[in-house]
């Protein structure tokens, strides 16, 4: 037994240095293969040596069995665009594992053995908030539930007076059993059974508290939220690895607490946003309850180009740097953008691609969908990689992107993005938006780049646009 116990502790130590070197591999997008390889690997073993554990197999077959099947089925559904809200429902489910251990384990009494009780309180307050605010952030995307921020006067005083209760019943029910029966005889409330009661009680405040936290932020800012929660449910395991005493799990928690909460700061830095700012629901309720009202670019006087003049363009450019943004991935555009690339490099011309790191609606959204065209990764160049080679370059041609090009972040400081570092697409000799309109993008403001002397506009969905550029090119080749 204690040697079973030994080889236990060995195997999760090398399942925790897989996960941790996946995670290394992952930090670029070259290696990234082979972190998800190393960090599955890390997983198998993990699950293998918990399976020496003293444990109902039927269940778990049972358990094994479902799960896959329902993954498997939404993970071949979910369209590329819809991955923000598969991520979502991921980590609600994260969340709700963790609350559910940790009330079956105070349930049976072993929590009370194993661990400070802490740890069991913890699991159920952070893994409630997590399920219910990844559903409703699901709900947001999905458009299940409203886009808008939901407002109503007192909500912040509401919430904070419902985190104070919550904590108050997680400290009393991580008392010892004689001081809960004092202290809940001295508010009059001795008939209660302390402990079963209010973890109930703890368990639906949790809920409560994720629905009404989520509620407020507008749905363009869900990913963030996304991102955040990801930390939460990373957290919420965590602490439920202290109750059951595993150390994988406390260990692979950490990972995912710590990766989400630097994610998230990433991905306030590169929209130069605070945290705050994103919870408090400022900027999402303006891009979310806007979308197309200052389409019309009021002031900006643009140049329209059709497909022959687009083409005629690329006849003599040696140098083009594409800038793949949200639209491309709305049009599904990336194969087409592929062919276009390989069309252009057997004209002569070096073709890039420039990435912003919040480009699209999720974090590597572009990087994912150009690796899936095949797209080769050393052509991808990150922002700091290629902003200085811009006034280098004949055409930058920009796909379905918008707020990741908008001069106007530099020098607006009335803009909504005024501070976020953007690709500098205007200083190169000519720029070619593909869009379908002159509608703004996520920030819901208008583009000054479109009014630029040096920019032309090829409008239309980008996969037709693409498509019908490249049978030009070809046709005057
Ligand atoms: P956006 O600024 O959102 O602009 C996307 C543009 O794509 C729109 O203006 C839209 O114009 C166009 N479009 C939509 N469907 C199209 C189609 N079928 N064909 C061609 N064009 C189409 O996108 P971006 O430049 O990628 O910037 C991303 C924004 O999202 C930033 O503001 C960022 O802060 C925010 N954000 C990003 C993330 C992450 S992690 N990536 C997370 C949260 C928020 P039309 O309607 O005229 O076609």
């Amino acid at each position: 037994m204690e040697n079973l116990e030994s080889i236990k502790g060995i195997a999760y130590l090398v399942s925790a240095v897989f996960f941790i070197v996946g995670i290394k591999y992952l930090g670029a997008v070259r290696t990234a293969r082979k972190g998800n390889f190393y960090a599955a690997l890390g997983m198998f073993i993990a699950v293998v040596a918990t399976l020496f554990d003293d444990l109902s197999f039927e269940l778990i077959l049972a358990g094994i069995v479902i799960g896959s099947l329902i993954g498997v089925v939404i993970a071949y559904k979910v369209e590329m665009t819809g991955m923000p809200q598969m991520v979502a429902i991921l980590n609600g489910f994260g969340g709700i594992a963790s609350l559910l251990v940790a009330t079956a384990e105070f349930s049976n009494g072993k929590a009370m053995e194993l661990t400070p009780e802490i740890a069991a309180v913890l699991s159920i307050l952070i893994g409630g908030v997590t399920f219910t605010g990844s559903m409703i952030a699901f709900g947001k995307l999905q458009g299940l539930v409203t886009e808008r921020a939901v407002v109503f006067s007192g909500q912040h005083l509401l919430n904070l007076v419902l985190i104070i209760v919550t904590l108050a019943i997680g400290v009393v029910i991580s008392l010892n059993p004689a001081m809960q029966a004092t202290v809940m005889s001295s508010i009059g409330l001795g008939a209660f059974d302390p402990q079963g009661t209010m973890i109930l009680i703890m368990i639906g405040l949790a809920l409560l508290l994720g629905v009404l936290v989520v509620i407020p932020i507008g749905g363009a800012d869900m990913p963030v939220v996304i991102s955040l929660l990801n930390s939460y449910s990373g957290i919420a395991a965590s602490t439920t690895g202290f109750v059951l005493g595993n150390s994988v799990l406390i260990i692979t928690g950490a990972l995912v607490g710590a990766s989400g909460i630097i994610l998230t700061q990433i991905m306030c830095k590169s929209m130069n946003r605070s945290l705050m700012n994103v919870l408090l629901g400022g900027f999402g309720q303006t891009a979310g309850a806007a979308p197309a009202v200052t389409g019309a670019q009021a002031d900006i006087v643009v140049k329209q180009i059709g497909v022959e003049e687009c083409a005629m363009l690329f006849d003599s450019a040696s140098s083009v740097v594409i800038v793949p943004g949200y639209g491309m991935a709305v049009a599904q555009a990336q194969h087409v953008v592929r062919e276009l690339m390989e069309l252009l490099e057997k004209k002569g011309a070096k073709v890039r691609f420039a990435i912003h790191p919040v480009a699209g609606r999720m974090p590597g959204h572009m990087n994912v969908l150009l690796a899936e065209a095949n797209v080769e990764y050393d052509k991808l160049l990150e922002m700091d990689e290629i902003n200085d080679d811009f006034s280098n370059t004949d055409i930058s041609l920009i796909i379905g992107a918008n707020d990741v090009t908008n001069p106007a972040a530099r020098h607006d400081q009335s803009s909504p993005i005024y501070g976020m570092p953007i690709l500098n697409t205007d200083k190169s000799r000519t720029v070619v938006v593909i869009k379908r309109s002159l509608r703004p993008g996520y920030a819901g403001i208008d583009n000054e780049l479109y009014g630029y002397p040096n920019t032309l506009m090829y409008l239309g969905d980008a996969k037709e646009a693409i498509s019908k550029l490249i049978s030009e090119i070809k046709e005057n080749m």
